[in-house]
């Protein structure tokens, strides 16, 4: 079915880079480590991984599965498979999902962005407590000028990457940018490891605490599963599409699933050694890298240094991230609009440029705008699509695949895979059961949270 002159990966090993920077990212490196952080260390860690397994791996063979069987874009992939059905809106669920998670992703790319420019100008030395540190990053939040601006750099980069091609722009990036990430996240962490007492934070992230493992953190560790895989907006569709062949699909998944919990446990690595030697507060919340961290670099020999280092590391991650969102657009434009890629690309970025404005400006001008139980803009969007749009969307995949489409016309994808008749039986049943209901639980629990907090009162 695939269309031949359709771009693919030049590798397996190219898709898996560009697929293991998209799964990689600041979900891995900003977010794992803070909820890991307020949900009590090893014990999440273990339930992390267990979903992992019962979900983000089954529904990651799903997404790549349905992209190369049909060649195309998310929306693309659902017109084909269904024709004439309502399921094609599948597919622009997807697409509108991505147009509201990149506009915030940027942000935060842009943000990265600006704590490079401070540890090069020496300003990330001053932060030697929490309080300047914690302030200096309100601060910089709270400018619209520099929020406005970094959100507008950080996508011009992707924007760049994206208009060279699948194989000369992603590919070829995320083989250069994915080695440095690892080798800047292992200098992080050696000398995190050298800070006296930091063994602490080594035995925060090994020593299960069961006792501080809520239902709100089994949620979290479900939710964080799918988010950190890059799920349910179609961009593993659309990195599956361009997918040979001859490729495997099972192996590759695995390898990206390894890689990716890997880089967010050495992530950890990265920051609590450091932070314990510190003496600092490792339930810090999504401040933990831009008000913690500086902390501990202003305080040690050659911080700035690592400082740079540090948030190189971050923007490397935000960006071969924010990328795979986008491609999920541009290749609907491309091909189901049959725009040129350039002009896919830059028209898009500059809605996403428009879009990302309120939520770059959510710290400071709107600050005081709450748009929804008492969230800001900025926050609404990240629970929006974390905790509703991308289940979602995983469901109706998990859903169409398993039940309505059917497995075993598209088993075949999986026979490259030889000899582990065992894994696809146990991916099918998966994907037609626990993944869904899964999910639902995603979906529901919020809810189940509001109405629980209303019959209280
Ligand atoms: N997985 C990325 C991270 O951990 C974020 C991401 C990239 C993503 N593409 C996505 C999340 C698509 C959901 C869907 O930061």
């Amino acid at each position: 079915m695939a269309n031949i002159s359709r771009e693919h990966w030049g590798s397996k090993i190219g898709f898996i880079l560009a697929a293991a920077g998209s799964a990689i990212g600041l979900g891995n490196v900003w977010k794992f480590p803070y909820i890991t952080g307020a949900n009590g260390g090893a014990a999440f860690i273990i339930v992390y991984l267990g979903f992992i397994l019962l979900l983000g791996l089954p529904i990651l063979i799903t997404e790549i599965v349905i992209g190369r069987h049909t060649g195309k874009d998310p929306v693309g992939a659902f017109k084909t498979l269904a024709p004439n059905s309502i399921w094609k809106n599948t597919g622009y669920i997807a697409i509108f999902t991505a147009f509201i998670i990149v506009s915030f992703y940027s942000v935060v790319g842009g943000w990265t962005l600006g704590y490079i420019v401070k540890s090069v100008l020496g300003e990330i030395s001053k932060f030697e407590n929490i309080k300047t540190s914690g302030g200096a990053f309100n601060n910089f939040i709270g400018n619209p000028f520099s929020m406005i601006f970094y959100h507008f750099l950080f996508l011009l980069t992707c924007l760049i990457i994206i208009q060279l091609g699948v194989k000369k722009g992603i590919e070829r990036y995320s083989k250069i940018l994915m080695p440095i990430f690892l080798f800047l996240i292992v200098l992080i962490i050696i000398r995190g490891l050298m800070m006296p007492g930091s063994f602490k934070g080594v035995s925060f992230l090994l020593d299960p605490d069961f006792s501080k493992l809520s239902w709100s953190a089994v949620i979290d560790a479900l939710g964080h599963s799918f988010f950190t895989l890059s799920l349910g907006m179609g961009t593993m569709i659309t990195y599956g599409s361009y997918l040979n062949k001859k490729e495997k699909i099972l192996s590759s998944s695995v390898y990206i699933a390894i890689l990716d919990t890997v880089i967010a446990l050495l992530a950890g690595f990265a920051i609590f050694p450091a932070v314990f030697a510190m003496n600092m507060d490792p339930s810090g919340g999504p401040g933990l890298i831009f008000s913690i961290l500086p902390v501990v670099f202003s305080n040690i020999p050659y911080g700035a240094i690592f400082a740079f280092i540090f948030f190189v590391l971050l923007f490397i991650a935000a960006l071969t991230s924010a990328i795979s969102m986008i491609e999920v657009v541009v290749a609907y434009l491309v091909d189901e609009k049959k725009w040129s890629r350039p002009k896919a690309t830059y028209s898009f970025g500059f809605v996403i440029f428009l879009i990302g404005i309120p939520a770059a400006l959510s710290f400071g001008a709107i600050k005081d705008f709450k748009i929804f139980f008492g969230y800001n803009f900025f926050d609404f969007l990240d629970k929006l699509t974390s905790n509703i749009m991308l289940p979602a969307g995983g469901l109706l995949f998990a859903i169409f695949l398993g039940w309505k489409y059917g497995l075993n016309k598209t088993m075949h994808e999986l026979d490259q895979d030889t000899s582990v008749t065992v894994l696809k039986k146990v991916w099918a049943v998966t994907v037609k059961f626990v993944s869904p209901v899964l999910l639902l639980f995603v979906m529901i629990y919020p809810l189940m949270v509001i109405i629980y907090n209303y019959l209280k009162k």
